[in-house]
């Protein structure tokens, strides 16, 4: 990779600001003054250092995110902020989602640099359960669970396949747990509603094993090497 998009990718600053500092002397590769920005180093093998300092790059990054309600799940929104916006521009500029949650739906969203990760996270046949927590505007009848689990018909071609519902409040019903293990436009929202509830606030809670794991909303962290390997694991 070229040297000056290696430093604005770990952090040192835009692609004007990068070569000023290589100008003045400030950059290093493997103990030498760098002179051009153009010059092409190995990212995981070149000792490169800014302002005495070693930089050093993951190839891939994977983060667990808690977004917030009100911002979209695009690169760019001409009214919303963009899940993207949480980030630093470094790492902005790398990343994609993996699938994508409604502007007023909140909770967990994976962002990874990892291509082959994403499409195989996101791909039909992959079906890693996702857990959502969502309140109603109806309490929801115990036989909703036996039909999530045989499948409903949300005006697709096909039913959706086995869901896992669980109703939480004894005395309301008017909040539940779901499982589902598929990715459909509205999903959630479209199941409810053919059984005569509206979703009134929804939050995915957990993908697979991964939780939000005491996020905010608006925070993220990097997945662990155990985190990734699991849902890598369940993508091939
Ligand atoms: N299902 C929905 O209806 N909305 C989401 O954001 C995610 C799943």
């Amino acid at each position: 990779m070229r040297l000056d998009k290696y430093l604005c990718e770990t952090g040192c600053g835009t692609r004007f600001e990068v070569k000023k500092k290589i100008k003045q002397g400030l950059v290093t590769v493997n103990g030498t003054p760098a002179k051009d920005g153009g010059m092409i180093i190995d990212e995981l093998q070149d000792y490169i250092c800014f302002n005495n300092q070693r930089l050093s790059y993951e190839k891939d990054l994977y983060f667990a995110f808690y977004k917030p309600a009100g911002c979209v799940t695009a690169n760019e929104d001409a009214l919303h902020k963009t899940v993207f916006d949480y980030f630093p521009d470094d790492i902005r500029k790398r990343i994609n989602a993996v699938g994508r949650l409604d502007l007023d739906t909140e909770g967990l969203l994976f962002l990874t640099s990892d291509g082959d990760f994403l499409h195989h996270l996101i791909s039909p046949s992959h079906r890693v359960p996702k857990t959502y927590y969502a309140r109603l505007d109806h309490a929801v009848p115990n036989s909703a669970i036996e039909s999530f689990m045989q499948g409903i018909d949300i005006g697709d071609e096909k039913p959706t396949i086995p869901a896992e519902l669980e109703i939480l409040s004894e005395e309301d019903c008017f909040s539940a747990n779901l499982k589902i293990c598929e990715g459909r436009f509205h999903q959630v929202k479209r199941m409810f509603h053919s059984i005569g509830c509206e979703v009134i606030y929804l939050k995915r809670i957990k993908e697979g094993a991964i939780t939000l794991d005491g996020l905010l909303p608006g925070e993220y962290r990097k997945l662990t090497e155990d985190e990734i390997q699991q849902l890598k694991k369940k993508a091939n």
